[in-house]
This record gives C-alpha cells, structure tokens and sequence, in this order.
C-alpha cells in the first residue's frame, strides 16, 4: 500500500480527482495518509475533511519565522511517514531537508508545459495569463519529481491542451485542470503505486 501525504495550499481540485482516483479504483493500493496545508482558509481542508481524511494546517502566520515554520512543516510530513508526497497545487517552496530525506519521493503538478511558464513567480492564474500574453496556440500541465530547483526536477508525463482565442486565464485555467492535471496527477501517483516508474540518469522510464 503506498501511503500519501497530499501538500496543499487552496481549492484542491487535484486532492479531490487524487481522493476520486482511489474511491472509484483508477488509482490502485494508494492511501492518503494526511493532507498538510499552509493557508487555514484553503477549500482543500474541506474536501479532506469531507472525505474523512486528516487535515493538517501550518500556516507561517503562526511562527516567529521562516526557519520555525518550515521545522513545523517538516514534522507535518514525516509524522504521516509517507511514502510518496505529493504537491497538488502547494504554493510554498518545499524546504531542503524535505527535499533530501525524500529524495525522488516528491512529486508536483504544474499547469504548464514545462519548461514553458516554470520557475519562480510561475504559479496558479499567472502561468496561463503568461500562456496568453505568448500567444501560444498549446499549452498544458507536468507531472515531475521534486528536485532542489524550481520546477527542475524529472519529468514523469505532460498532456497538452488547446489555448482557445477567446480563453481568458480563468477559462484556460479550467480546461488544463479538467483535460490534463486531474487526469496525469492520479494516472502518476498509479504508476508509481504499481511500481512502474524508474529513473534513469534523470529521466524518467514507464515499465510494464
Ligand atoms: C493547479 O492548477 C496546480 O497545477 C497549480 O495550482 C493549482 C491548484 O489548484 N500549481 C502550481 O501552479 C504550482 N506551481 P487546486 O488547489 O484546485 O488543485
């Protein structure tokens, strides 16, 4: 059984397609041990809640400082000792010791072709109005690995989607969502369940 912490940090449209995925069997052998979120007032609490899942909140509001919250968000993780975390839609940037003691353990959702609007600033509603002001006629959503960069890490899958003329960030936002992040998001953490994803020199392999 491969045990999860989903991190997050608002609606949580991805924990609620990642919670679908294992109610209805299109992710195999998968528990969500906890959800750990940054933002008290995030939906997603209440989509875990709801699923009787345990929500765990540290929100940098309640410590003196950067270096005490990011402890408190550690503990937060390696108290649900999971195998596998997974970022769905978590806007805080994933603090070094995680990243070592999980190494290629992590993995993250990103609405964009990577590496098209990725790194830093590139988050939520400003990856498509970057999408958009390039014009690009395609765009899509990553699932990768974690590494120390932003948005470096390997990449698992990516599934593109068409950019409309008349799109506006909220409705391209909403087709990436629905045509590519809430299907690659819980078709990855089944891969990985099923033991079917290695790397290679810094790639990633699909077997079986
Ligand atoms: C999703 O579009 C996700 O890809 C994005 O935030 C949104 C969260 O929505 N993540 C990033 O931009 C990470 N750089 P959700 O809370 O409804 O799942």
């Amino acid at each position: 059984m491969l045990k999860i912490v989903v991190c997050v940090s608002g609606g949580g449209t991805n924990l609620q397609a990642i919670i679908d995925g294992i109610a209805q069997g299109a992710i195999y052998n998968t528990k969500i041990v906890r959800v750990v979120c940054n933002n008290p007032g995030a939906g997603a609490l209440e989509r875990a809640k709801a699923a009787g899942i345990e929500g765990v909140c540290v929100s940098p509001k309640d410590y003196e400082d950067r270096e005490r919250f990011e402890a408190a968000l550690v503990r937060a993780v390696e108290e649900a000792d999971p195998d596998l975390i997974v970022l769905a839609g978590f806007l805080v940037k994933v603090p070094a010791a995680l990243i070592k003691h999980y190494e290629n353990r992590i993995i993250n959702i990103h609405p964009s072709l990577i590496p098209a609007f990725c790194g830093t600033g590139y988050y939520g509603l400003r990856v498509h109005e970057a999408a958009l002001s390039r014009g690009v006629k395609i765009t899509g959503a990553t699932v990768h690995f974690v590494d120390e960069g932003m948005d470096t890490g390997p990449i698992i899958m990516q599934k593109a989607v068409e950019v409309h003329e008349d799109d506006t960030p909220k409705t391209l936002q909403r087709r990436v969502m629905e045509e590519a992040e809430w299907v690659i998001l819980p078709w990855c953490i089944n891969l990985i369940a099923a033991g079917q994803i290695k790397l290679e020199n810094g790639r990633v392999i699909v077997t079986g």
